[in-house]
């Protein structure tokens, strides 16, 4: 484990046009909300931070399709954003935004210092230019060709596919994100970070010098990036929404949001440290702190190269020690959306799943992205809940603490000879820490999370083996040393938890009356009813022999983890398939009206109105009812394939058009006398026509 150290510990900017949602918390803040609290518990200055990101062309268009400035989207979204990482648990030491003062000072500052310094290329250069909407067409104005992998909706500054940076000149095909149109070009002046002239400096600090501790999906990008070779890189924008150049020829131009939100991370550590009196300095130009970047894989080429060729660039500040990206995390076999509102929003979570913060958050771990794309489903949610943090967790814990409560009122028993098993338990418990904080260091949260899972499971095999309720009836005295080392498992699971589960953690050290209050125990004081002092540290799981003492008092038992129901789960598919059946019907494409056709070929048509008097299913099959239809001239049998979108029950009575002349047909051995016009609502069901029939849409097809 690490000796006391500082660090600096960043989780990327949200950008502020939308919520923050599950792949974003699997990807980086619960990974670095993880990272941080261990460093803590382990002795370390940690400062974590984060804020969000406000600038950008996202936010624009965002503002322009809600009608509204980018200021009160930014507002809007800050304010969740802050509050459901807050209501999450997420332990930021500060969250700060790109429009604080402190961060326009600080980025205008930065810039300036290289401005002067000549680090810039100034150039005037033909740009994509939008006449029709007297806009340049940088970022995610401009969609085209990316040259490097060819996916054919590349933005102009990054290929969300291959995750290439580019010059938006240098897509191929670009068309106006704003109006369609191919774009025309048109001079203007901006200044150029010269990556080239880092390569070589990247390629020895990162390939060769992080060879072995960066992950090799990071390696990769960087490496390949690098092989490519590097070309300057335009650092401001002519746009109206961001931090004003703030240099002579600047007017009307704005700072390239990715130039102004890495180094948002150190204005939101001047924040910090303005509020609580301490030097932000060392957190970023110590060379002994360690600078921790955890980050999605879409941001590594703005982390790994440009980033870092700013800092070398400005050439006061630490380079970043590791930067641990996670790749992506899917929901129900499709990619996570924001504009398609395909994704559990981390606000809505909290207010489905009130208090079950720690469940999230586990299952985010244990199925995280970290080295390929993973998948969330409701399903392994319940399962992970259900079957482990209830059944292996929560089981353990309840176990001890009632059995305690029942055979010594609450009181730890003082332990008689340990056995060799109990030896051999106590021995494990010590290792876990060590175990789980070098998963933790390497960056491998899934299996850190498994490993304190597997603490549980020593506890409860501890128990299972021992049986502590049967051996009460024959061997008291034995049932108190078993007891006595199953609550040392508990308490060493209520520090080591701490990380991943903060808020079962807090509740299992309320349980075991393990407060962090004054402890006050004196010698002729046999019972301790009143709180342990102590904040037990990872040090002290591993080298203690007692977590917890004989004598001291424990709380009764409290169910850490409740079981989620079925019923649960299906509320939040519903909610999904909704989202998917509204996106459908908002792409689903009219179809175009049929060949012209003259009135006689109309009124060849007979329909009338009619009404279903019965309707039974066609035995095998899945779709058809037989319906008895009274059209006014007959009552006549029709068969029909709606048995999907109506119950038999619930259409006797119903008003149809029917179309009485079609010519008889036998469907599954039963003739049907016509046929009843229907339609689709949007959510894929049929619908009767009928007049001021409201969930039917303009366009659909009568048939
Ligand atoms: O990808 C994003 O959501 C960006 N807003 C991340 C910015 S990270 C940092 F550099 F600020
Ligand atoms: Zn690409």
């Amino acid at each position: 484990m690490s000796n006391s150290k500082r660090y600096t510990i960043t989780a990327a900017l949200p950008y502020t046009n939308g919520p923050v949602h599950i792949g974003h918390l699997a990807g980086v803040y619960v990974p670095a909300d993880i990272y941080a609290r261990y460093l803590r518990n382990t002795g370390n200055d940690v400062l974590y931070i984060c804020g969000s990101d406000e600038h950008g062309v996202p936010i624009t268009i965002k503002a322009k399709k809600e009608g509204v400035t980018p200021q009160d989207i930014v507002d809007k979204y800050h304010a969740i954003i802050k509050q459901s990482f807050s209501d999450f648990g997420i332990s930021f030491d500060n969250y700060s935004r790109t429009s604080a003062k402190v961060h326009h000072d600080t980025a205008s500052e930065f810039f300036k210092k290289l401005y002067n310094e000549g680090k810039f290329i100034e150039e005037s250069t033909e740009q994509l230019y939008d006449a029709e909407a007297n806009q340049f067409l940088a970022d995610r104005f401009v969609i085209g060709t990316c040259p490097k992998c060819g996916n054919e909706e590349s933005y102009g500054d990054q290929c969300e596919s291959c995750g290439t940076s580019h010059n938006a000149t240098d897509l191929i095909n670009p068309k106006s994100a704003i109006t369609g149109n191919v774009p025309t070009t048109k001079v203007t002046k901006h200044w150029y970070l010269p990556l080239d002239k880092y390569e070589q400096w990247l390629r020895e600090w990162i390939v060769e010098g992080h060879k072995n501790d960066w992950k090799t999906n990071v390696l990769g990008q960087v490496k390949s990036w690098l092989d490519d070779g590097l070309k300057p890189r335009a650092v401001t924008r002519d746009l109206d929404w961001g931090i004003p150049v703030p240099v002579e020829g600047g007017e009307g131009k704005v700072l390239y949001v990715w130039f102004d939100a890495p180094i948002g991370y150190i204005s939101s550590t001047k924040e910090w440290a303005e509020q609580n009196g301490k030097d932000w300095e060392p957190y970023w130009k110590d060379e002994n702190t360690k600078l921790v970047h955890f980050i999605g894989k879409d941001n590594i080429v703005f982390h790994c190269i440009i980033f870092p060729a700013m800092l070398k660039a400005e050439g006061s500040y630490i380079l970043p020690e590791n930067v641990p990206a996670n790749e992506f995390l899917n929901l129900e076999g499709d990619k996570i959306s924001t504009s398609k509102n395909w994704a559990v929003w981390l606000h809505e979570y909290l207010e489905d799943f009130p208090g079950k913060q720690d469940v999230l958050r586990y299952t985010l771990t244990a199925n995280a992205p970290e080295t390929k794309d993973n998948d969330f489903t409701w399903k392994d949610f319940q399962a992970r809940n259900n079957n482990e943090l209830v059944a292996i967790f929560g089981n353990f814990i309840n176990r001890v603490v009632v059995l305690t409560n029942k055979y010594y009122e609450g009181v730890i028993p003082e332990p008689n000879e340990f056995t060799d098993v109990d030896n051999e338990t106590l021995e494990k418990l010590q290792k876990y820490p060590g175990i789980i904080a070098n998963s933790i260091e390497r960056y491998r949260f899934r299996e850190a999370s498994q490993e304190l899972m597997n603490l549980a499971r020593l506890g409860n095999k501890y128990l299972a083996d021992e049986e502590p309720w049967k051996q009460v009836k024959t061997d008291p005295e034995r049932v108190k040393t078993i007891m006595y080392v199953a609550l040392q498992i508990a308490a060493g699971l209520s520090v080591v938890a701490e990380p991943f589960l903060p808020f079962s953690a807090e509740k299992l050290k309320g349980i075991l009356n393990m407060a962090d209050t004054e402890r006050s125990r004196s010698v002729d004081e046999n019972v301790i009813s009143t709180p342990l002092n102590h904040q037990l540290s990872w040090n002290d799981v591993e080298e203690k022999s007692e977590l917890i003492p004989a004598n001291h008092t424990i709380g009764k038992a409290e169910l850490l983890f409740a079981k989620i129901e079925d019923k649960d789960i299906q509320v939040q598919l519903d909610k999904l398939e909704a989202t998917k059946l509204a996106n459908e019907a908002e792409n689903k494409v009219v179809e175009p009206q049929k060949e012209t056709i003259e009135f006689d070929d109309f009124t060849k048509l007979d329909m009338r109105v009619g009404t279903i008097i019965e309707a039974v299913k066609v035995p095998k099959t899945k779709k058809l009812l037989q319906l008895k239809v009274d059209v006014g001239i007959d009552t006549r049998t029709i068969v029909s394939g709606i048995a999907e979108s109506f119950k038999p029950e619930d259409i006797i009575g119903q008003k149809v058009t029917v179309l009485v002349n079609l010519a008889p047909r036998k469907l599954r051995g039963v003739e049907s006398q016509g046929m009843i016009l229907m339609t689709d609502t949007p959510d894929g069901k049929l619908a009767f026509v009928e007049p001021g029939n409201d969930s039917v849409k303009n366009g659909e097809q009568v048939s």
